[in-house]
């Protein structure tokens, strides 16, 4: 039987991503939209202004918006979890809230650092939803909270963990990001028409720290951090979806070139050995065209859920160089939750 889920933030552009990819999910039923108060009473079609190119589906507009509360989102109907794409500076007594009775698998960055909630991309660090028992037995909760990382986190931690068997001693990494990433409607048109913003709040800090969490050790009872110095610019630039991401890696070991883009190209994880709905068949494809990857081209690579890495060079001051690509609100948002719900049914924990 399907499970029943609500989306918090159904709104925004990650909640609209949501909808978007469960349309036609083999394991997951959209069963209530929840938003703010400016939204709650209307009909989604009238509190939501739809940002995609596909068609909004004319059943989930016939839906009405809820209010983002346990008891509003109850009364709407049964669920049997919990998507939320909540702003980070609110979500976290929200997603509390609900933890107390459902699973929480969360975009939001307000419970990510917290010692008992793992921070999941199911390619990487699959083991960490170790802590699911540790956290509802701290917390005495029927539910849990489950995150998955930053959107600029998850393709460079991807990337990263294919290259873990040569040892990443320390990287640079400097990011593109699209506007997109900023939600809707984000940046200011007349601040970044025929421009860069070189600054994006809190970004730098959430790519160091979580990716060091995400490349932790789980020890059965606690995530040891991975020991690794990472050091991240991160640029708002004119583009709408996908990342852009330059790295520089210094590793213990010295493989060639063709050995390190051969452990790109033939990195799997659990979602593919699972087979599960939304992986993707290659989690990173690498490209050997000197002008690639693109946003514009490359975005959609594997429906959105393949980091594209490429110009693989050796490096005079670290070991390496690349650049890798995501699409920000499918791998580093919406999908990437999904995926992680997947993973969560598959080992029956939602
Ligand atoms: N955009 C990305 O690429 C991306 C990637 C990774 C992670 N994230 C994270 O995902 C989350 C959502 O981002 P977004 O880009 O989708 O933001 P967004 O476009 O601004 O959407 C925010 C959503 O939250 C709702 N909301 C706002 N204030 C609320 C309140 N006080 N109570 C209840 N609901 C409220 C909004 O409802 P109304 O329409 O009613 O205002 C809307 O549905 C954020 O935590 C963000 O950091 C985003």
């Amino acid at each position: 039987m399907k499970r029943k889920v609500a989306i918090l933030g159904a709104t925004g552009a990650v909640g609209q991503r949501f909808i978007e990819l469960l349309q036609g999910h083999p394991w997951f039923d959209i069963e209530v939209l929840a938003a703010s108060e400016r939204s709650a009473g209307k009909k989604f079609s009238e509190a939501c202004k739809w940002r995609l190119e596909s068609e909004m589906p004319k059943e989930i507009g016939d839906m009405p918006v809820v209010n983002t509360t346990l008891k509003e989102v109850k009364e709407a109907s049964n669920v049997d979890f919990v998507f939320s794409a909540l702003p980070g500076n609110i979500a976290g007594p929200i997603e509390t809230e609900f933890a107390a009775e459902f699973p929480v698998v969360s975009k939001a960055s307000a419970h990510r650092m917290e010692a008992d909630v793992p921070l999941i991309i199911p390619e990487v660090n699959p083991e960490h939803l170790g802590l699911i028992p540790i956290q509802k037995k701290n917390r005495g909760w029927n539910g849990f909270i489950s995150t998955d990382p930053n959107c600029s986190t998850i393709q460079l931690a991807i990337t990263l963990k294919a290259l873990s068997r040569f040892g990443v001693k320390r990287l640079i990494v400097s990011t593109m990001q699209a506007l997109s990433g900023a939600g809707y409607p984000g940046v200011a048109s007349l601040d970044i028409i025929d421009n860069v913003v070189p600054f994006i709040s809190g970004e730098e800090e959430k790519m160091e720290s979580e990716t060091r969490k995400i490349l932790g050790t789980f020890d059965g009872k606690q995530v040891q951090p991975a020991n690794m110095t990472i050091s991240a610019s991160c640029h708002r630039v004119n583009v709408k979806d996908g990342h852009l991401e330059a790295v520089y890696v210094e590793l213990e070991q010295k493989p060639s070139v063709d050995e390190f883009k051969a452990a790109l190209r033939n990195f799997v994880g659990e979602p593919q050995k699972l087979k599960l709905p939304s992986a993707p068949e290659k989690p990173i494809i690498v490209r050997e065209e000197v002008d690639r990857p693109q946003p514009r081209f490359d975005r959609d690579a594997g429906k959105g859920m393949s980091i594209v890495v490429g110009r693989v060079r050796s490096d005079s001051i670290m070991t390496f160089k690349y650049l890798c690509l995501g699409h920000n609100t499918i791998r580093g948002a919406a999908g990437a939750g999904i995926l992680s719900a997947e993973l969560m049914a598959a080992k029956k924990l939602i």
